[in-house]
């Protein structure tokens, strides 16, 4: 048995100690926000946060979570509550197709608790998620947007 905290709750589930963390998100408890790119570790698109760090769910077996706390993007806020990285996000119209959003918004909130005024550079060198549409010149612009709101 596998114990955590998603999203601010308890959970416990039985299943191998080696299924992707992104499995047991996705199909064992059906939150599907949190998505499935490479599963190889490269395009962020499966990004959660282990104890408030960005990490890629499909490289990471369940049983690194057993007593953690886990966070998706369904945490963040929703349409009615949007977190303020979310409204930027819709302010400056960012994503495309939406695949890899919900993993950048995750590594974009990790980054501003880290650091709530990154530069560009900073922004390149710490969100290394993979957009196949080239949305990043605006996921910069709502990051600073964001950054600036938060700060
Ligand atoms: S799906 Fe996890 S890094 Fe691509
Ligand atoms: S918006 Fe399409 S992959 Fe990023």
């Amino acid at each position: 048995m596998i114990s955590f905290e998603l999203n601010g709750e308890p959970v416990s589930i039985d299943v191998e100690a080696e299924m992707p963390l992104l499995w047991v998100i996705r199909e064992e408890i059906g939150l599907r926000g949190t998505k499935f790119g490479c599963g190889m570790g490269l395009c962020g698109a499966c990004t959660v946060h282990l104890n408030g760090q960005p990490v890629r769910s499909c490289s990471l077996p369940v049983s690194a979570a057993d007593n953690q706390q886990v966070s998706t993007v369904e945490s963040l806020g929703d349409e009615d509550n949007p977190h303020p990285v979310q409204r930027a996000w819709i302010e400056q119209q960012v994503p495309q197709c939406g695949y890899c959003q919900s993993g950048m918004q995750m590594a974009a909130v990790a980054l501003l608790e880290s650091n709530p005024s990154p530069t560009n550079a900073e922004i390149d060198n710490s969100i290394s998620n993979i957009c196949r549409c080239g949305t990043y010149d605006r996921i910069r612009a709502a990051i600073r947007q964001a950054s600036e709101e938060i700060g």
